[in-house]
């Protein structure tokens, strides 16, 4: 089976964007990242990029006078790449219907707590504060809502006696980089 290009959309640090380009690279996944969109001039994901070698093209929301606009530039852009999925790491935005109805089924994302509890921003802060014992990662797929689509897999992390906020975030930063590029190589494995 040919291999599945994809675009990794971020908006900061691109921890999981590096991550998933890296172990494609060293364990030759089934995937091909061609691509990250950024919509953040800022973001550190965009130096990333560079380092790896990866074409990066920033689309700043600001420019456009609403999403359809700004989703339909975006949506140009993965056609000349032929990108056939997307893949949202740390994308601070919600997908509306241009991306949706052109790539049903194709938009995935990681969210870092066990989906359906504590959506939406900080999510791991929300688990620490509410005192759960038990937290995680959920990748899934992606639809209109915040956090809300189809649950693909997700992995558990233990909030030990004595942690502090920074020692939760590094557990689930790991159970992260562990997670994503084996749900894709999986994925596309499928031929998904
Ligand atoms: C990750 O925790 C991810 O789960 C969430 O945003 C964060 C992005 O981190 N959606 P990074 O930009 O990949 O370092």
């Amino acid at each position: 089976m040919k291999t599945m290009n994809i675009a990794v959309f971020a908006s900061g640090n691109g921890s999981n964007f590096d991550n998933i380009v890296n172990q494609q690279r060293a364990k030759n996944l089934n995937y091909e990242v061609k691509l990250l969109i950024c919509d953040k001039e800022q973001a550190y994901a965009i130096k990333r990029a560079e380092k790896l070698n990866i074409d990066c093209i920033t689309v700043p929301y600001k420019n456009f006078s609403n999403k359809e606009q700004y989703e339909l530039h975006i949506l140009e852009i993965l056609k000349s790449y032929k990108i056939q999925f997307i893949v949202l790491a740390g994308y601070m935005r919600l997908i509306g219907n241009t991306l949706l109805d052109n790539y049903q089924n194709k938009i995935i994302n990681i969210h870092p707590s066990l989906l359906p509890s504590f959506k939406g921003k900080n999510a791991i802060e929300q688990a620490f504060q509410y005192g759960v014992k038990v937290t995680g990662v959920t990748v899934h797929y992606v639809d209109s809502g915040m956090d809300t689509g189809n649950i693909i897999d997700q992995t558990t992390v233990n909030i030990k006696e004595g942690y502090i906020l920074t020692d939760l975030e590094k557990e689930i930063h790991k159970a992260e980089y562990d997670i994503y590029p084996r749900v894709l190589d999986k994925l596309f494995h499928k031929g998904e």
